[in-house]
């Protein structure tokens, strides 16, 4: 609790505000509260209105059908291609030479795509991957670095209504093997390689290893990027470029239901197992559309910057479906902040004239600890908008970025929302919102946040609670993959008819929102949500441990670190070789995001009677705080125990 009690002591004291800068509301889409009225006095007809900026074949029927809710409905009855949306039909205006993305690989080399572009590498590669085999309904896995192949990639298999799963880079050649399985690809698209700091990421090495337990997978498209030498498995491993060089130009795109299925997207939980959370198209592409548009006051001569990996939700939304929904030019960015130096992120917005820049607090945490010499270097001024995702920005970071970024001239919008919302939910919109350094502000039009206690009765303002949404969103998750269940069981069974966000927050006297963190067993490191769970099943997984709990540690760059506690089978010491041993385990087996920080040998963990970990008397112990109430322990002892071992080890 350390990290949230920090968050709350820092916000009661901050009491800056800053009012949209005139220069700023001048030029806006959005200047007035009207759109806040409007969405209140008739949510469906606001996202009806929202849906009007979409191409449909054919309309739909019915905004929201709640029937069966959970399991809500958007659209019900439209028609529509979301590869379309985000590609053809700007072909018939004067964007279809307007880039579409910008693309910067790591080691210098940049490439251009307009939407014609784009227009022609898409309907190639859903021709080739109809060539292979695929059907609408199939399941694709993307495993790829972040080159233009991905989003052509995500947006063929769109036109042809397969659904994509795409695999984080970072993900181990396990974590592949388990998502493939789940969803039961048919294909997967990887590359030889990525490039980060200098280093070859091995992913066709990864897959193959993960391809040897994943009988579904038929087809292997492998993009060459690194250029080193890959194993090509005959019969099932085919180069992307020579297939391509065959595929014609134009695939007539699928005409979709607004709710099939466009994409899954893994995301921990807390259980081992990650959840595949299902979005659809309909809804989503309204969802991400209007919120990017509005939220980022997205005009034509924008260039617009988010820095996230397409792996992740926020690449998904904010990179690839809302930017070429709304004819933007979207940067794309292949490697590391700091390389080869540090100035990298800086150096980019200098060459493309950036003028939106979307990311993330643990980066800005870093750059903070690098120096301001390092944007100094460069020409920042083409910056209007600045944004942040991920995890609570701490109010320090935020005046940061405000001045030696943003030259305390552009306004930040701090967007809060999830893997399984698919679009942003609370956040400013620039021209309108007075923001104060830390909050993420208020609901997004359409959108009804709320702040309730533990029997889903709203909290008065001025006082926390848990973050509910209080009713359906078009780009909301409709399931997880496969599992019905634990869709209602995971969001909706806590509080009645309210969608549970797992998250701590507080609303102040002006209504609005700060966010505190996870209030389950799910840490968020460097704005990556990973179960403690599935840590904790990988490190069990190792012959040595007899059992393990992971506690998130506050870090001051990360947000969160990972400790583990670890007590070993009979007879087996606690040694430093081991300690790394087990680290570079949960790294193989989930993937480096994971590797815990420290690994802490104890005799015991600490339990109650019915044998549930006390985690949060290891988080006070890892966070050197005074412990917490320690009497429901099946053996009080225990704590002051591995308190002591902790401290010798410390030391
Ligand atoms: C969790 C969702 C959605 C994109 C990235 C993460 C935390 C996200 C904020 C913010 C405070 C935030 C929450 C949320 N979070 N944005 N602006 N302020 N906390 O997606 O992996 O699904 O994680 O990230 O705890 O529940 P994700």
């Amino acid at each position: 609790m350390a990290m949230e009690a920090k968050v709350l002591e820092s916000l009661l004291k901050e009491e800056r505000a800053f009012p949209p800068p005139p220069h700023f509301v001048e030029k806006a889409l959005v200047k007035d509260r009207s759109l806040y009225e409007e969405a209140r006095a008739d949510r469906e007809a606001f996202w009806a209105r929202q849906a009007e900026n979409i191409h449909w074949f054919r309309r739909w029927d019915k905004v929201l059908d709640d029937s069966k809710a959970p399991f809500y409905q958007w659209f019900v009855g439209g028609k529509l291609n979301v590869s379309y949306n985000c590609i053809d039909r700007h072909l018939s205006t004067w964007r279809r030479t307007k880039a579409a993305i910008i693309w910067e690989g790591e080691p210098g080399d940049d490439r251009v795509l307009t939407y014609q572009d784009l227009y022609r590498e898409v309907t190639k590669c859903a021709n080739m991957l109809k060539e292979l085999g695929i059907k609408r309904g199939d399941r694709v896995t993307i495993y790829l670095p972040m080159i233009p192949e991905l989003p052509i990639a995500m947006l063929a298999c769109a036109r042809i209504g397969a659904p994509h799963s795409v695999v984080f880079g970072g993900f181990s050649a396990e974590a592949l093997r388990d998502r493939i399985n789940d969803c039961q690809a048919k294909l997967v698209i990887t590359a030889d390689g990525g490039w980060r700091r200098g280093n070859i990421v091995p992913l066709k090495k990864n897959c193959d290893e993960a391809l040897a337990q994943c009988p579904s997978v038929e087809k292997v498209v492998v993009v060459r990027r690194t250029g080193q030498d890959v194993n090509m498995t005959a019969g099932r491993d085919y180069w992307w470029h020579e297939l391509m060089a065959k595929a014609p130009i134009g695939c007539p795109p699928e005409e979709m239901d607004a709710e099939d299925m466009l994409f899954i997207l893994y995301t921990s939980g807390t259980t081992g197992k990650p959840k595949g959370v299902v979005h659809t198209s309909g809804g989503y592409l309204v969802g991400v559309s209007t919120t990017h548009r509005l939220i980022f006051d997205i005009k034509d001569d924008d260039i617009y910057w988010c820095t996230a990996d397409i792996g992740w939700v926020t690449g998904h939304s904010y990179i690839v479906y809302g930017p070429l929904a709304n004819g933007c030019t979207t940067v794309m960015y292949e490697g590391s902040p700091d390389w080869p130096e540090r100035d990298r992120f800086w150096a980019i917005v200098e060459k493309y004239g950036v003028t939106i820049l979307y990311t993330a607090p643990t980066a800005i945490r870093a750059f903070m600890k690098w120096g301001t010499q390092w944007p100094a270097r460069r020409d920042l001024s083409s910056l209007r908008l600045l944004g942040t995702v991920g995890e609570p920005i701490n109010p320090e970071a935020w005046m940061w970025y405000y001045k030696y970024i943003g030259g305390e001239r552009c306004p930040i919008v701090d967007t809060w929302w999830q893997t399984e919302t698919g679009m942003i939910l609370i956040s400013p919109l620039p021209g309108v919102t007075t923001l104060k350094p830390g909050s993420a502000t208020v609901p997004f039009p359409g959108v009804e946040a709320a702040v309730v206690n533990s029997s889903g009765e709203e909290v008065p303002l001025g006082s926390g609670g848990y973050l509910v949404i209080k009713s359906p969103w078009p780009a909301m998750l409709r399931t997880i993959y496969g599992d019905p269940d634990r869709y209602v069981q995971q969001y909706w069974s806590k509080f009645d008819g309210m969608y549970f966000t797992g998250d701590g927050a507080r609303w102040d006297e002006d209504g609005y929102f700060w966010i505190v963190g996870r209030v389950d067993d799910v840490i968020n490191v460097s704005g990556h949500r990973l179960g403690t769970m599935e840590i904790e099943s990988a490190l069990v997984d190792h012959p040595a441990v007899a059992e393990a709990a992971v506690i998130g540690k506050a870090h001051e760059i990360k947000g969160q670190a990972i400790s583990a506690f670890v007590t070993l089978k009979e007879g087996i010491a606690g040694t430093p070789q081991l300690a790394e041993e087990l680290k570079a385990h949960v790294a193989k087996k989930i993937g480096a995001i994971a590797r815990p920080d420290d690994i802490f040998f104890t005799a015991e963990l600490p339990k109650t009677r019915s044998g549930k970990i006390m985690r949060r008397l290891l988080r006070d112990i890892a966070e050197g705080r005074v412990l917490g109430d320690t009497t429901t322990l099946a053996d009080p002892s225990v704590v002051s125990q591995i308190k002591q071992q902790y401290e010798s080890q410390e030391a």
